[in-house]
């Protein structure tokens, strides 16, 4: 049985926000979001979130994930407090992991570690060793180099202020203990708190030993109380996530100015140029290229497409060798076939543009089902829109639509047909017919108007 204590009380007032400090993201999910995640991966059968200031909000954002359960503490005492509050929906036992809303980068490897010390029958402390130790508690130590007890700072002697070896606040406690230990926490102390600290000492007056461990990362530790601290964190994972793409082969051009905020898939031999922001699941295939400035959010990318320039593609499913941009914008429901292109200052939502055809400029597609290789002129606008209802337009294999055309929904234009430039079709164009639907022009003798 593994139970997680997350404490996520504090209130982050250096946080100066509205928003609580643990739903504040890093790469687009909120910290919270993160341990959650990574306890999970440690097949924790249960997850408790103390929660306390922005209770509510915090449980509107993860009061629907059916593994997590909340606990409240209603005013902040101490860690030792918090973890108590949650304590009579604890197992009876098992192994209890403690961690924080906001240390939001600790890796699930380091948590199955310190949980396997304390399924051993210890308990499992996780330690990083800092040149500035001030304000953490230090690790006391006996000769045997045994852990004795965690020390705050405010309660710390001169020569165990000098002790670099500090607690992380992370830590694996057999529950049977937690459930003994915790009634037992006093608040006579510096700060007048109940430290769960102290249960270390309770351990060791116990004969059970605490076994420490490093992380593999010491930024896995760090908490985040302010928006400078939350931006350091969220350049180390970018910088991680980066790397990993790099290692399965992505050519990435400056690696600190690639973004993700998501789940990535990559084919082979894939380049993302300079401000790049991928988001949610995107997958790229084999030899896609992504030049600078694009944004790609839930979209599917299919070998040899190449984004240019300044392309924004969202709820997107691009085949293979498509070509977009530079300043596309394609939007939910935007599904280009193998081939298809679409060019500056084009928008696509809801559509379906088929194999080899082409919206190169200045056009709208909205609710629009185009067949393969139809050229759509610049400047082309399907009007999907009366006001209150949406309508589809349908445009079969092979046709022209001229420029500046504006195709009425709902409509047909058939296989083959050709609209004249500056139509504006409101009506059916059967197949291989021509529909020109414009002023007919007319030449008069006429005289320009002169200065009086
Ligand atoms: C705690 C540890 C200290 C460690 C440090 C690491 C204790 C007594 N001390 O100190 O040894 O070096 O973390 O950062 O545990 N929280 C609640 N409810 C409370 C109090 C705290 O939910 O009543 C939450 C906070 O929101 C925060 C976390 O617990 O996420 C840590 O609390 P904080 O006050 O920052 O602990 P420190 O005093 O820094
Ligand atoms: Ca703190």
């Amino acid at each position: 049985m593994i139970d997680v204590v997350i404490l996520a009380a504090g209130q982050g007032s250096r946080m100066k926000s509205d928003l609580p400090k643990v739903l504040h993201p890093i790469a687009g999910k909120p910290m919270l979001g993160h341990v959650i995640d990574s306890a999970r991966l440690v097949n924790a059968n249960a997850m408790h979130v103390v929660v306390g200031h922005g209770a509510d909000q915090v449980k509107a954002r993860f009061g629907d994930e059916q593994d997590i359960q909340f606990a409240l503490q209603s005013e902040q005492k101490g860690t030792g407090h918090a973890v108590m509050m949650a304590l009579e929906n604890l197992a009876k036992s098992g192994v209890t992991l403690i961690l924080y809303g906001d240390v939001p980068l600790i890796q699930s490897h380091t948590l199955e570690a310190l949980v396997k010390i304390t399924q051993q029958g210890n308990v499992g402390l996780l330690t990083v060793n800092m040149d500035d130790p001030s304000g953490y508690g230090r690790i006391v130590r006996d000769a045997n180099h045994k852990v004795k007890a965690i020390v705050e700072h405010k309660d710390a002697s001169e020569s165990e202020l000098t002790i670099q070896e500090v607690n992380t606040g992370i830590l694996a406690v057999p529950t049977e203990k937690l459930h003994e230990w915790l009634p037992k926490l006093s608040n006579d102390n510096a700060q007048g708190e109940y430290y769960l600290t102290d249960v270390i000492a309770m351990s060791v007056a116990a004969g059970i030993e605490v076994e420490t461990l490093q992380p593999e990362f010491a930024e896995e530790t760090f908490g985040v109380n302010n928006r400078a601290q939350q931006a350091e964190l969220e350049r180390w994972y970018q910088a991680r996530l980066v790397q990993d793409l790099m290692t399965q082969g992505v050519t990435v051009l400056d690696p600190a100015r690639l973004d993700i905020r998501g789940q990535v898939t990559v084919g082979r031999d894939v380049v993302i140029d300079a401000n790049v922001i991928l988001e949610g699941q995107v997958v790229l295939g084999d030899g896609v290229h992504i030049e600078a400035n694009c944004i790609v959010k839930n979209s599917s990318i299919a070998a040899g497409t190449s984004v240019k320039a300044f392309s924004h593609l969202e709820d997107a499913d691009v085949k293979q060798a498509c070509d977009i941009g530079p300043y596309a914008r394609l939007r939910p429901g935007a599904v280009l076939e193998n081939g298809a292109k679409v060019g500056n200052f084009c928008e696509v939502k809801k559509s379906v543009i088929g194999e080899g055809s082409k919206v190169n400029h200045l056009t709208y597609i909205g609710d629009a089902l185009i067949g393969s290789n139809v050229n759509v002129g610049a400047g082309t606008i399907t009007c999907n829109y009366d006001g209150v209802n949406k309508f589809k337009t349908e445009i079969g294999d092979g046709a022209f639509i001229g420029s500046n055309s504006s195709l009425v929904a709902p409509v047909k234009i058939g296989a083959g047909a050709t609209v004249g430039a500056g139509s504006t079709i409101t009506k059916e164009v059967e197949v291989d017919k021509l529909a020109v639907a414009r002023g007919k022009q007319v030449n008069l003798n006429w005289q320009r108007p002169t200065k009086k």
